[in-house]
């Protein structure tokens, strides 16, 4: 742990303009300075930074911090990373708090660890430039695969000789210990001696995210049936193979760039995708995804394209571990390459800008690419066909946003000629047994299960009625997109202006329905809001989380049904989609302005009953009377300019 007083120094010393400055072009106006906004797209800047405060605010997104929170947010560092990426920048020495003997111990285990393995890595590359063997053999295997000699550097491939034990041996002459280059799995000792795992291979370096080599892969030179293509290095302390992605730690900022992670199956296809100039790639290996390796690319995009070889003989069977990476709420597409090749002959093959557009025209949307490939064949059996709308919405019912879910249902539905209902149905079966499964899970060492209702609330008049449904629609909104950005015409008024401004839909809903001093009927609802509201003046973005395992179990309770239950979505939407591209963002903007618009205009009219109500119990001659007759005159210029707005709204 850094010691507390270094924390302090860090801090005292980080000058945010400096930091901020490193990725953000600033320019001064008066005591602040402004540019564009890191955290989402703007094209006037309203990112600003103030050096004597040390802290940055965005004025449209609402993104703010001091130093550290500015390198989390861009760099997705962690806090201590971020720090330490401080303390270099400014040149302070990280004091420590003292660890016990354990953790000494393991910081050394892992330390030798990096050790022996940047030794290997320089040792291969070495052998490959600068022996006969390496340049005759290994360089020019690299070479006749068309890979540049600056691809070579930049990815520290490397030649391990034929020799027994060329690396061992001259690890050991260099002082590393045998127990580590074992533990590295680089030697292997068996029968009295030590050998090296790696022979006669060209070597492909695995990097951890930060760049630090922790493993290998040797590949084989030769066509030898009998051997394995690839040699790979053993876990250790320092390599998991589930939580790395090859490649990551030079497509993790090219990654958040484009807004999309390309996946591939080899090194060869990174290393030759690189070469073709796009980097935003990493490879799982051979194997499918894990988990963590899907977080570990969420920390950067939301979308990933897997690139398919040509063949689809492994296509469907990785159909299931796609499906994981809808759950994690990522959005995921598909490009297939010709018969025959795989992303690294592609990209030999062709132009840069010739890939890239291959990669760009041929991605679909996995659950359309999934419903067109079960599809074929299938025209004239029901049986089959029966099967495959089950698989195709278990899909679907993976997905934990409800609003996609919605349209992939009605997409498919026209994918497959089918009535959307009959997916709806099988969708809402599935998502029931799923949510009896979790809720069971969850909650059984507290007691029985409890349906996903919503509080009762009293006998209600249909304004009652409409506006509940309204404000439950707008605290749902703000639970399961708050935290969100979208464009939105006129953030600050729907009503009155129609600028267009990339907003945070919290912030959105809330500016709104503050400017008008709407409140909420359900007092649950009023709170969720109030937290929303002082998260938005604040600045903050929290996520529903902290709704959800709130301490006040009503809040918990109500944010948890309400983003649990399959909620009512207004049937014109739902009523038809017939493109094939989704553009979620485009009618989440529009759900977001409708639900705004119609829970105002619902609380306007009832305001507009009681002045109303209030001039029929006023005397003619009172001195309100003028006022309220304004009053009321201002609602219903307003209410009609509302309900014009909501009818121009077109909900597909
Ligand atoms: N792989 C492995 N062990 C094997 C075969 C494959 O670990 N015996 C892993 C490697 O990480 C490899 C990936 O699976 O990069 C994809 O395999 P493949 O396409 O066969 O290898 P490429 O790296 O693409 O090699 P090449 O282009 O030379 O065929
Ligand atoms: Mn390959």
């Amino acid at each position: 742990m850094i010691k507390k007083e270094t924390v302090e120094e860090i801090k005292n010393a980080a000058r945010i303009e400096e930091v901020v400055g490193e990725f953000v072009s600033l320019k001064r106006r008066g005591s602040n300075m402004i540019g564009l906004c890191p955290f989402h797209n703007e094209k006037t800047p309203s990112f600003t930074v103030s050096p004597s405060k040390g802290i940055y605010k965005c004025f449209g997104c609402g993104a703010s911090g001091d130093s550290t929170r500015f390198l989390m947010e861009h760099e997705k560092y962690s806090y201590p990373e971020a720090l330490r990426f401080l303390a270099g920048k400014y040149n302070i020495h990280i004091e420590e708090t003292e660890s016990t003997e354990e953790e000494k111990q393991e910081e050394k285990e892992r330390e030798s660890l990096y050790a022996v393995n940047s030794f290997a890595a320089s040792h291969f590359a070495k052998r490959l430039w600068e022996t006969d063997e390496g340049k005759s053999i290994g360089l020019s295997y690299f070479r006749n695969r068309g890979f540049s000699d600056a691809i070579i550097e930049k990815f520290q491939l490397g030649y391990s000789p034929e020799k027994w034990d060329d690396l061992t041996a001259e690890a050991l002459n260099k002082g590393y210990k045998l127990d580590y280059l074992q533990k590295a799995g680089l030697t292997i000792s068996k029968n009295n001696r030590d050998y090296d795992r790696f022979r006669n291979r060209v070597m492909f370096p695995v990097h951890n995210m930060s760049g630090r080599v922790i493993a290998f892969g040797g590949r084989i030179l030769s066509q030898d049936k009998k051997q394995p293509k690839y040699v790979n290095s053993p876990e250790s302390e320092i390599y998991t193979k589930s939580k790395i992605l090859y490649g990551i730690h030079l497509a993790r900022t090219p990654i958040s760039r484009e807004n999309n992670c390309l996946l591939v199956e080899g090194y060869t296809d990174v290393v030759s995708l690189h070469q073709t100039g796009i980097e935003n790639v990493v490879a799982s290996s051979g194997t499918s995804l894990t988990k963590e390796q899907i977080s570990l690319i969420k920390r950067y995009t939301e979308n990933i394209t897997i690139l398919f070889d040509g063949d689809d003989a492994g296509l469907k069977a990785s159909f299931r571990g796609i499906d994981m990476i809808l759950e994690q709420g990522m959005n995921v597409k598909i490009a297939m390459f010709p018969l025959g090749e795989d992303p690294d002959s592609f990209a030999r093959a062709h132009r840069s800008d010739e890939t890239k557009t291959f990669i760009e025209n041929n991605a679909s949307d996995f659950i359309v690419f999934k419903t067109n490939i079960l599809l074929k064949g299938t025209e004239n059996d029901p049986v089959k066909r029966a099967g495959l709308i089950k698989d195709i919405v278990e899909s679907i019912s993976k997905i934990p946003d409800q609003i996609k879910r919605t349209i992939y249902i009605s997409e498919c539905a026209n994918i497959l000629d089918m009535q959307e209902q009959t997916l709806m149905n099988e969708l809402n079966k599935i998502l029931r047994s799923e949510y009896r499964k979790k809720f069971r899970n969850h909650t059984e060492p507290e007691g029985p299960a409890v349906e996903p209702v919503l509080p009762e609330v009293r006998q209600k008049d249909p304004d009652q009625e409409s506006i509940e449904t309204n404000e439950k629609n707008i605290i749902r909104l703000l639970l399961q997109y708050g935290h969100q950005f979208i464009t939105i015409k006129d953030a600050q008024n729907i009503v009155d202006e129609e600028e267009e401004e990339t907003i945070n839909i919290s912030q959105a809903i809330v500016n709104d329905l503050v400017e008008d001093e709407i409140s909420f009927t359900l007092p649950v609802f009023q709170k969720i809001f109030d937290f929303y509201r002082k998260f938005v003046d604040q600045g903050e973005i929290k996520s529903n989380r902290f709704f959800t395992q709130n301490e006040d179990k009503k809040i918990a309770d109500a944010a948890i049904n309400l983003l649990a239950e399959p909620a009512e979505i207004s049937h014109n939407w739902k009523k038809k989609h017939k493109i094939y591209i989704v553009h979620e963002s485009d009618i989440l903007e529009r759900t977001v302005t409708h639900s705004i618009l119609a829970f105002k205009l619902d609380k306007l009219k009832q305001r507009r009953k009681a002045l109303q109500y209030e001039l029929q119990n006023t005397k003619p001659d009172d001195d309100n009377i003028l006022d309220l007759l304004h009053r009321i005159k201002k609602l219903d210029h307003k209410v009609s300019l509302i309900a014009d707005k909501l009818g121009r709204i077109v909900l597909r």
